[in-house]
């Protein structure tokens, strides 16, 4: 049931700003690409965009291969998923799951019977005959993906669905929709600010800054090699080392690191992720530095150090350490990236 989507070269701009610039994106049936982005860059809007809900400027939606632009929103088979549940108060939590059917002219029964076997799926037929005032947030939330669901879309669009849940209600949801890949396997697209939440549901993800896809590639891809420094910092990573790139080596305060090849000799910057740099005891490793400052997130720490650089402390940079990382701010350590993991990025 599901089916391919691709954005070709989609721009839309309201009156003289332009919000999405040339935006081109492949999604392959069943799977599941996050589409990660500060608030404003234009996720809702391509969303919309591909929900017929709104149109482009210029370029092409594609489902299956066909170009979608003059096929009305409900006719399309795909279903859009808002932050806000938007259920309909007047009616039972199974009858707003049912709507769909019986606009398509589905006896009462029938598509009462249809949308219970979705209520199942989020599990949630107990509370099929209540009122959805009395449902908490993320019930309403359950209800509106079921609601999607019965419709058979053969793309589900979610826009932040879980972002105004905590982080426990949001962990179930997460669990939620890798039952529905399991048992459906939907095409996904998941609109998201949080890099955590792209990582742990998504196949791969595509980063959306200002209109503009920097990226998009496999989850780990994204995390170890950004394609700008831009990408860098919206997956998390912490360091951009400045140095200089000589064949395939960057030379900088952290060392000589050995990096991809095919980038041009000048200046660059290191990506090594914070992650990957393991403190050692000093002359150990290819860099030194000096401790400045411990940040703990709970069952990690975060190491801030002024790396030594020829002229005395340089760059910055910062090492993620599972627990206590043993030592204290003021004292010398080693540094030494993971073997493998040297990334370089010019711009
Ligand atoms: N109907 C509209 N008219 C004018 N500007 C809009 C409209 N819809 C969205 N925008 C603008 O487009 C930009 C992107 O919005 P949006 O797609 O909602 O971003 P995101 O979902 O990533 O937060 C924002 O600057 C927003 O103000
Ligand atoms: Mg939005």
């Amino acid at each position: 049931m599901s089916s391919s989507l691709e954005f070709a070269s989609i721009s839309r701009s309201f009156g003289n700003t332009e919000v999405l610039h040339q935006v081109s994106l492949t999604v392959e049936p069943s799977c599941c690409v996050a589409l990660l982005g500060a608030s404003g860059s234009g996720k809702s809007t391509l969303l919309r965009i591909a929900a017929g809900l709104d149109q482009s400027s210029s370029g092409q939606v594609l489902v299956d291969g066909e170009n979608v632009n003059g096929v009305p929103s409900e006719q399309r088979g795909i279903a859009l998923v808002f932050q806000k549940p938007l259920l309909f108060p007047h009616l039972t939590v199974v009858d707003n799951v049912a709507f769909s059917a019986r606009m398509a002219g589905q006896s009462r029964k029938a598509a009462r019977q249809h949308a219970m076997s979705y209520l199942e799926l989020v599990h949630l037929s107990a509370v099929a005959h209540r009122s959805p005032g009395r449902l908490s947030g993320g019930q309403e939330q359950r209800v509106a993906l079921a609601r999607a669901l019965a419709r058979n879309p053969r793309i589900l669009l979610l826009d932040e669905p879980f972002s105004s849940l905590d982080s426990r209600l949001r962990e179930d949801m997460h669990l939620l929709v890798e039952d529905i890949r399991t048992e459906l396997a939907p095409t996904i697209v998941l609109v998201t600010h949080d890099r955590r939440e792209a990582s742990a549901l998504a196949d791969s993800i595509a980063v959306l800054d200002n209109g503009r896809i920097l990226q998009h590639g496999p989850v780990a891809q994204l995390h170890y090699q950004p394609a700008t420094l831009a990408v860098n910092r919206i997956l998390g990573g912490l360091n951009a080392v400045p140095g200089e790139l000589i064949g395939d080596v960057h030379h900088s305060a952290l060392g000589r690191i050995a990096v991809q090849p095919g980038l041009v000799n000048g200046p660059a910057f290191l990506t090594v992720r914070q992650e990957a740099i393991r403190i050692v005891a000093p002359g150990d490793g290819t860099a030194t530095g000096c401790v400045t400052a411990l940040k703990s997130l709970g069952a990690h720490t975060l190491v801030h150090i002024a790396l030594s650089g020829e002229s005395g402390p340089s760059e910055t940079l910062t090492v993620e350490v599972p627990g206590d990382p043993g030592v204290a701010v003021g004292r010398s350590i080693g540094l030494r990236p993971t073997d493998g993991c040297g990334w370089a990025v010019t711009r």
